[in-house]
């Protein structure tokens, strides 16, 4: 019979690289799944999915921007065992996917499909990740030396992409908090113009934080080519998040990993030296 593995979908994406190099890392048996993975797996291809669910204990799910396939997906998965699900969801998310809100349809599809899995399972909503201001949807706007965001005072306590991966893992070779939903945050809130000041200490470059209204951030977007539908989405989430739905810090890393989740200040150093 063949060794059954952990499979890590989104296996090339900002968690799930993070957890597939610490399964490698621990010498855990594993399968990294997307479309530029090793196992070729597409969720708009149904051709793909036994290969990448095939023989899996433990599945790491992120999910599709268009959220229609999941809920077979994980019942497919299931059919084949699967044990054990850990998603990936976002902090906030019992407020998406609303009427008027046009924002995390995925992660709230994603939370439904493995609440009813009918396996084990537990949800991670962390917040927004350090990682978009070095590696993500901000990382041009930090190189350009200016971010100009729909958001102003409100306070986020971002989390580093690695302790959510750290979490994951735990998670999937361990188990425990099974039925649960986490909430993950970093261990301070800061504002994004203080993150951005942390990043630009750190680059030793200027770097300016620009609160924009709503019209203003839609026109840049558009401009930069970004479809209207994804920006009235990133619009959505800044006002959810200006509205102060995800300030708090929560006890969630140290919970899982009996430790404290990294400040923002170690990332930026990590990311300036990526960056150097
Ligand atoms: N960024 C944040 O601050 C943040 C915070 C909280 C929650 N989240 C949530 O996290 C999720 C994204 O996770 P992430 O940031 O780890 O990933 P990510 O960096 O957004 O990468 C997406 C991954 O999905 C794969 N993928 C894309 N289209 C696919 C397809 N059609 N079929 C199969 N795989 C596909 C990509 O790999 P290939 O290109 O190789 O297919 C990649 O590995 C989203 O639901 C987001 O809302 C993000």
């Amino acid at each position: 019979m063949a060794e059954r593995v952990i499979t890590v979908l989104g296996a090339t994406g900002t968690t799930g690289r993070r957890v597939a190099e610490r399964l490698r890392a621990e010498g855990v048996p594993h399968r990294t799944a997307s479309r530029s993975s090793s196992t070729r797996f597409d969720w708009t291809d149904e051709s793909t999915w036994k290969g990448a669910a095939t023989d899996t204990r433990a599945l790491y799910l992120v999910a599709p921007e268009d959220p229609r396939p999941v809920r077979d997906f994980v019942q497919l998965a299931v059919a084949e065992g699967v044990e054990r699900i850990v998603g990936l969801s976002g902090r906030g998310a019992q407020h998406f996917a609303t009427p008027g809100v046009s924002f995390g349809a995925d992660m709230v599809a994603a939370e439904e499909a493995v609440r009813e899995s009918g396996v084990s399972w537990t949800l991670l909503r962390p917040n927004n990740f350090d990682q978009n201001f070095g590696e993500g949807l901000f990382r041009d706007a930090l190189a350009q030396g200016r971010l100009g965001l729909p958001i102003d005072s409100t306070h986020e306590p971002f989390i580093d992409a690695q302790d959510v991966a750290d979490v994951a893992v735990e998670l999937l070779l361990r188990g425990g908090f099974e039925g649960q939903t986490l909430e993950l945050s970093g261990p301070e809130a800061i504002s994004f113009g203080e993150a951005v000041s942390t990043m630009s200490a750190a680059l030793e470059r200027e770097i300016a934080f620009q609160p924009l209204s709503r019209g203003r951030y839609l026109e840049e977007l558009l401009d930069q080519g970004v479809p209207h539908e994804d920006a009235l989405a990133l619009i959505t989430m800044f006002e959810l998040l200006g509205a102060g739905i995800n300030t708090e810090v929560t006890d969630g890393v140290e919970s899982v990993l009996g430790r404290a989740p990294r400040d923002f200040e170690s990332y930026a150093r990590q990311a300036a030296m990526a960056w150097h």
